[in-house]
């Protein structure tokens, strides 16, 4: 079964361990009853368990069931790490000092680059402007052994779906876009650096048993609808938490008419309803794909295991197999979508949305129409958008808003070049950005565009528009759509255009309407290899290779140990600030300039809640200190109104001075968006102890554990409103609860001036993820058991 002698090393590595995965799965279905029907997610995940009997039989005795319940040790088969997510867990991977990584590992250098002018002004200022911290990963690189894509080699999720990702793969990555590899059938999750740590060390990674949520696709797209316009739909029907908790598994007659990469794009945007991730069975669109990026020997190995019969095939789900929740769509009645603004899951059909837009008062004009991204860079969106711009070149027509292309990665680049796709763009006055994130995480400075704070809107391909997200100003609307109809818009420069239905006014005086877009999927002539400097060098540990970080550095810092759980409860912490509302990782730790600094702790700690709205004041990053002696107007109110109010990171930083630990008070879906781990590492670092809320993104709840920080949940949400900014909280039973372990309610005792009260609240911490609060956090557990 193994791979035929004529494939390359690399590509032989890339084939996902078929013969130990189909012996794992036979082992789980002797465990779970031969005669249980499995999901696809369950089928790869459960094949992918450290010990299967361990896992499945200790949670599921008495018939209890595993989904929801068991907590999953697993052992990923790879990680990927993009560059401002990279420093930290190589920074954590140092301090565990093993001489190389337990599995093989990639590192993408996509988030750092500017998209502002074009890629060849734009890559080279980046590359100069971060030297200090690209030389960083690429030495950290070579010592360990990790294949390090540099610069312009293009966007993590890109590359690794052209590279790494497969059919039956496990892997995880430090994004939370992770899931994009879904598309082509493995199980990808997003994680923080600290869980990627977990797989680097070869330590069982912790998951708990994700529930199913089937989609079962019926029907064929056809004209403007896209695959992004399935999840686009989707993210309405299920909103933001909707997917928390399941894995999104794709089935039905509809998935045969996909392509690989619009497969992916759906996949990639289960982010955005916070699933663990989502992913399609091995399909046909799967096999072309992987042919044209040279990976025939894992096409033949997946068709052979996929022909195989029912109980032994890995890559689909088994006949009969039961879904916890199934949402049917039909692909042939779906019309293209547009969502936002400022939150992914406002999902409006095209044929409502000029209405909805000036119901709304929403801008009326826009001057930004970006496609590509990780999201939407695929051979097939690029030619669809080319073909529309064909068509408006041919009547004349000049797109009215600034249109940006971001190009995934360099081989769709070189290849987009080859067809002269880029040409068709540039030449309609279209700018070509790096194979990098930029304005997509907020390397935008819009130095034409509106002043910051002006409301206006841009309409883009990406998967995210939390607000300030993509050129740092919070009142730039961005509407969330397919780079077809993305393009089509640039050409109105109208937000109350319906390009399916209306016609633009040519410059002759005639009346133009788009036809439905057509493209390829795959080129024609296969995928070109472009600039081979993108290429990374073979992987090979290479122990004696120095890392230097600069001790006078502000963009790195080697990183000191957090303190451990005290011998006790914690008594005396105080509420930092009670946020309002909608909470992301975006808001916790702020993207954009701030993230030149992601490998230095101290300095990026001063964006910490930036971007929080505190529930008292109404007022962004404003909090109060009322234990302050020197307070203008220090009279027994205990009213915010009158203290001395501190930007949220500075009263942090204050109370940190004074040894003062605290805790954040927020509402739901806290931590949402994304996988970044600096949104714990930092509240962490600045003292806090405990986040309170109504309810967590799952990464972000397991980020929090790892460094430490315990997340609790209201047992009853009423009680988010009796709490106020300064009131001094203790623990009763936390300390019990850690030693012994298991999920289970604490109280906390919440004293204000002579007022004192109740909150009952609840911890989901497993037994090892309380041994890493205890410790202090995981890296200190980890440190612990290798003797450091
Ligand atoms: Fe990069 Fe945006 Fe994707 S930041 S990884 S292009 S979601």
């Amino acid at each position: 079964n193994g791979p035929p002698a004529s494939f390359s090393p690399e590509v032989s590595s890339r084939i996902p361990p078929y013969p130990k995965l189909l012996r794992n799965l036979q082992e789980v279905r002797r465990i779970l009853s031969p005669s249980r029907a499995l999901t696809l997610g369950e089928k790869i995940l459960y094949s992918h368990l450290d010990n299967p009997e361990e896992s499945l039989l200790t949670d599921t005795r008495n018939g209890a069931s595993i989904r929801g319940v068991a907590n999953l040790k697993l052992k990923p088969d790879r990680v990927a790490m993009q560059d401002a997510s990279a420093q930290m867990a190589l920074l954590q991977f140092m301090s565990c000092g093993l001489p190389s990584t337990a599995v093989p590992a990639s590192i993408h250098c996509d988030h750092m680059i500017v998209g502002e002018r074009g890629a060849d002004i734009d890559l080279p200022q980046s590359i100069q402007g971060n030297k200090e911290v690209f030389d960083f990963l690429e030495s950290a690189a070579k010592k360990y052994g990790i294949e390090f894509w540099p610069p312009g080699a293009g966007i993590i999720h890109q590359t690794v779906l052209e590279n790494y990702s497969a059919p039956g793969l496990m892997m995880l990555g430090t994004d939370s876009h992770t899931p994009n590899a879904g598309g082509l059938g493995a199980i990808a999750i997003g994680v923080g650096g600290a869980d990627a740590v977990d797989a680097l060390v070869d330590a069982p990674w912790e998951l708990k048993a994700p529930k199913m949520l089937g989609v079962r696709l019926e029907g064929k797209l056809s004209g403007w609808a896209s695959p992004k316009d399935i999840i686009l739909n989707l993210a309405g029907q299920l909103t933001v938490r909707g997917g928390t908790g399941y894995i999104i598994e794709y089935f039905g007659p509809g998935v045969e008419s996909l392509s690989c990469t619009g497969m992916a794009t759906v996949c990639n945007m289960g982010a955005e309803v916070g699933a663990t991730t989502s992913l399609f069975p091995f399909s046909s669109g799967h096999i072309p794909y992987l042919e044209a990026t040279h990976r025939d020997a894992i096409a033949m190995e997946a068709t052979a295991i996929a022909d195989s019969p029912d109980r032994r095939n890995l890559l689909k789900a088994d006949n009969g197999a039961e879904y916890d929740r199934v949402i049917t769509l039909d692909l042939s009645a779906l019309e293209p979508h547009i969502n936002g603004p400022f939150t992914p899951d406002l999902s409006t059909p095209i044929s409502s949305f000029p209405d909805v837009v000036k119901t709304n008062s929403w801008p009326e004009t826009f001057d930004a129409g970006l496609i590509g991204s990780c999201t939407n860079s695929s051979y097939q969106d690029m030619t669809r958008a080319e073909n529309l711009v064909k068509q408006a070149s041919a009547a004349g027509l000049q797109p009215k808003a600034n249109f940006y292309i971001t190009p995934g990665s360099e081989q769709i680049r070189a290849t987009l070049e080859s067809s002269k796709t880029l040409d068709t763009f540039t030449s309609a006055g279209g700018t070509v950005l790096a194979n990098a994130c930029g304005p997509c995480i907020g390397q935008w400075n819009r130095v034409d565009g509106p002043a910051k704070g002006t409301t206006n809107a841009i309409f883009s391909s990406y998967n995210r528009n939390f607000r300030g997200r993509n050129d740092g100003n919070p009142s730039t609307m961005n509407f969330l759509a397919s780079p077809e109809l993305v393009t089509a818009f640039s050409y109105a420069g109208r937000t109350t255009f319906n390009p399916l239905t209306d016609t633009l006014e040519t410059p002759s005086g005639t009346a133009f309407r788009f036809e439905p877009p057509q493209g390829q999927d795959l080129p024609s002539h296969g995928f070109s290899e472009g600039n081979p400097t993108f290429l990374p060098p073979p992987a090979v540990p290479t122990p004696s290779h120095p890392i230097n970080i600069d001790p006078s550095s502000d963009r790195l810092a080697a990183l000191e140990p957090f303190p451990a759980f005290p011998d006790g409860d914690l008594t005396s912490l105080r509420v930092l600030v009670k946020v309002k509302g909608q909470c992301t990782t975006d808001t916790i730790s702020a993207a954009g300039p701030w993230l030149k600094y992601k490998g230095h702790l101290p300095n990026i700690a001063n964006n910490t809640l930036i971007g929080a709205i505190n529930a008292e004041t109404g007022e962004t990053n404003r909090a109060y200190d009322l234990l302050d002696p020197n307070n203008k107007n220090n009279d027994d109110d205990d009213d915010a109104a009158s203290a001395h109010g501190y930007g949220i990171p500075e009263l942090a930083k204050k109370w940190k001075a004074q040894g003062r630990e605290w805790l954040v008070v927020a509402e739901h879906n806290y931590g949402e968006g994304s996988a970044r781990e600096h949104a714990a590492l930092q509240p962490r670092w600045l003292g806090c102890r405990i986040v309170l809320a109504k309810s967590f993104a799952r990464i972000h709840e397991t980020n929090l554990k790892k460094q430490g920080v315990v997340p609790l949940t209201f047992v009853d949400e009423a009680d988010y409103e009796g709490l106020k900014g300064c009131d001094e909280v203790s623990t009763v039973g936390l300390w019990d609860t850690l030693r012994n372990g298991g999920e289970g309610e604490v109280s906390l005792r919440v004293q204000r001036g002579d007022k004192d009260w109740t909150v009952k609240t609840r911890h989901s911490l497993s037994k090892d993820q309380a041994g890493f609060v205890l410790a202090g956090s995981a890296l200190n557990l980890l440190a612990k058991k290798a003797g450091k």
